[in-house]
């Protein structure tokens, strides 16, 4: 039976990152990385937090006291654990644990304030039943957020409008990007084939 994407995330990265993901890519990481840069513009921060780093984290790209990285994967948690390049100037925090609670309830994230947020490809994993409180939650937990994900036109993908929405009631002003990418993947038949996928960066800033 084919894994679901929603209920058996864990087991999904059980063994590693199983395909390519935008941050992965030399377009997503740059245009990332200039999205972390404009939002945060040099500040050093108290704690910043990324929710599902993978293998793929953005953290060390910003200045800050403490940072939280959280995974509900301990497989990928321990890989970044071990081939982090050691940070001098910041406490690391690695906690195990999803961005929402098993009841659909964002409960689990383990700060209460913090002065950025970031979660690359993580919201596509959580029910679209779940990601308005998810939002709302990540919303009343930091003043910046940055948020990446594939766009709905993949069927797994999620709606930036929804966020820009959520996030816009709440308070943050918010800029919205959309990047296309070609990746090139296995066809059926054994063969490679070219495919353009959808991504969009959605910086909030309260
Ligand atoms: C598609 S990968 C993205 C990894 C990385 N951020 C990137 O962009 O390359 C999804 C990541 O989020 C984690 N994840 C999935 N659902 C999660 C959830 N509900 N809470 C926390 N982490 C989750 C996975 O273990 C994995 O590390």
């Amino acid at each position: 039976m084919p894994l679901n994407w929603f209920k058996d995330v864990g087991k999904i990265y059980d063994k590693g990152q199983p395909y390519v993901t935008f941050a992965k890519t030399e377009v997503g990481r740059e245009s990332i990385e200039k999205g972390l840069k404009s939002l945060v513009s040099g500040e050093k921060l108290g704690v910043a937090v990324e929710v599902g780093p993978g293998v793929n984290p953005f953290l060390n790209k910003v200045e800050a006291d403490r940072k939280v990285f959280v995974d509900v994967s301990k497989t990928l948690l321990d890989k970044l654990r071990v081939g982090r390049q050691f940070d001098f100037f910041s406490k690391t925090f690695f906690v195990q644990g999803k961005v929402q609670s098993v009841k659909g309830l964002p409960e689990s994230l383990p700060v209460k304030k913090s002065d950025l947020i970031i979660m690359n490809e993580v919201l596509s994993h959580v029910h679209p039943d779940a990601r308005e409180g998810v939002l709302r939650d990540l919303a009343g937990k930091s003043n910046k957020i940055l948020i990446t994900d594939m766009f709905e036109d993949r069927g797994l993908g999620v709606n930036p409008e929804q966020i820009s929405d959520v996030l816009t009631r709440e308070g943050f002003s918010v800029k919205q990007s959309k990047h296309m990418v070609r990746v090139r993947a296995k066809s059926k038949s054994g063969g490679l084939e070219s495919e353009v996928l959808n991504y969009f960066i959605i910086q909030a800033k309260k």
